[in-house]
């Protein structure tokens, strides 16, 4: 098969490569053309996808005229040789927290105008349910093609959880729901060749929704623990004590851990587009509203934390040395989009903070002006140092052992017990 992929980011680049290893011709398309040029150096900027594993199948062979399995380029004329398209451009949302669907709708422009026959679209950046319907297939069909009969259409939303490695593209099962039968065939058939098992829906808005769901179900569990954390501190009794012991139980609870906020690309956006779709239909999806307030405000909670730290040594926030351990989203990855360590930084700097950070992915912050710092001598140089990202790398008992104080929003330090420890 000739596959082609839109948008080469943490979804299409993983995707393309699992295609090109599976011995498929791929044609990696992106508009940003330093990705398309360092992946023909057969170089990753994506730390879940190995330089070496890419240079494989993307570099080409210098002296051959052969291209290599997965062709990098920015022009949307490569892709009409391609027995199906899969689209994977961001979905993010508007200043006024709508949904931004700019990019599909260029990229579906751009695909109108080379789209054959027989080729199936495959639409995996995840939206409100409809999206496909309503919004991709009319571009598509200004081709003058017919969906469903000239080509196929069908929506797939990616699972991809960046730093995970127990589940990969192959073993996470892929829903998908085509415009019609022949389309679901078309794309089960597409998948089958990455994944070992394809899960059909019946048509593209279920599996647009399940997306949605999967995330939403996040989200209203994160803001549930993170309410009861808050609920803790007036009690007194340790959150995570609690969420470990009652993640003994081996049936009708899963386990979800309190935290400085959610970020990423996913969380703190998709279960808006749910929202702004429901509100069309006179629907108030309230789960969603609460639990996006409950976790937005999260970093300005982490805030008071920080005074109310410092306060108890009698120190202000104005002036004081606040080192940051881990700005990135989550562990273990370098993905700063909607980290709440930025909101950290923004609301301590604002009350005078004097904000330093280190972090093992992110070597800087350009718009904060930040540069991850080395641990040695910043640790006892620091008023007080948070733990906002639980980086596996970091040694915490050294942490704990050389700072003056230690306020620990994501429970690494449980086990250790010090003086000059506070957890959330
Ligand atoms: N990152 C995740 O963990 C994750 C997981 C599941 C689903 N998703 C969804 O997948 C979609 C893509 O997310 P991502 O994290 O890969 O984004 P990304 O920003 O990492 O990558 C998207 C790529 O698309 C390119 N692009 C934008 N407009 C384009 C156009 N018109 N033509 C060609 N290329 C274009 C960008 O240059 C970028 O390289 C989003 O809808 C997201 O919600 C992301």
């Amino acid at each position: 098969m000739k596959v082609g992929v839109i948008g080469l980011g943490y979804v299409g680049l993983p995707l393309a490569l699992a295609f090109a290893e599976q011995g498929h011709e791929v044609v990696g398309l992106d508009a940003d053309t330093r990705k398309v040029d360092a992946l023909r150096a057969g170089e990753s900027y994506i730390e879940d996808v190995a330089s070496e594993s890419l240079a494989a199948v993307a570099k080409a062979e210098s002296g051959s005229e052969r291209p290599p399995k997965l062709a990098a380029t920015t022009h949307y004329e490569d892709l009409s040789e391609c027995d199906a398209v899969i689209i994977c451009v961001p979905t993010p949302l508007s200043d006024a927290r709508e949904p931004d669907l700019t990019h599909m709708i260029d990229s579906a422009t751009a695909l109108s105008r080379v789209l054959r026959r027989g080729q199936l679209i495959s639409l995996e950046s995840t939206t409100y349910p409809g999206t496909t319907r309503e919004r991709l297939l009319p571009i598509l069909e200004e081709s003058g093609l017919a969906a469903g009969r000239d080509f196929y259409l069908a929506f797939s939303p990616e699972r991809i959880d960046p730093g995970r490695t127990d589940y990969t593209v192959r073993t996470t099962p892929k829903v998908v729901g085509g415009l019609t039968d022949e389309c679901t065939e078309r794309a089960a058939k597409l998948y089958g060749e990455i994944c070992d098992n394809v899960v059909r829906v019946s048509g593209p808005e279920p599996a647009e929704l399940t997306k949605l769901l999967e995330n939403i179900f996040r989200s209203v569990n994160i803001a549930m623990v993170n309410e009861m954390a808050m609920l803790c501190d007036r009690l007194g009794i340790d959150i995570w004590e609690v969420v470990e012991a009652a993640a003994t139980k081996p049936f009708g609870f899963m386990r979800f851990d309190p935290g400085p906020g959610m970020g990423g690309h996913c969380l703190p956006i998709d279960p808006f587009y749910l929202a702004y779709k429901a509100r069309e239909h006179d629907f108030y999806t309230e789960f969603i509203e609460l639990a996006g307030k409950v976790n937005q405000n999260q970093p300005a909670w982490c805030v008071h934390r920080i005074e109310r730290a410092l306060n108890q040594v009698a120190k202000p926030v104005n002036g004081s040395r606040i080192l940051l351990l881990g700005v990135s989203y989550k562990a273990g990855v370098g993905d700063i989009r909607e980290s709440p360590a930025l909101r950290i930084i923004r609301l301590t700097r604002e009350i005078g903070g004097d904000v330093a950070y280190h972090d093992p992915h992110v070597p800087e912050l350009g718009e904060l002006g930040l540069e991850s710092v080395a641990l040695d001598g910043e640790i006892a140089r620091a008023d007080l140092v948070c733990v906002v990202t639980a980086h596996p790398e970091i040694d915490y008992e050294r942490v704990v052992s050389e700072a003056e104080l230690v306020l620990d929003f994501r429970g690494v330090t449980r086990g250790i017990e010090a003086g000059n420890l506070v957890r959330l």
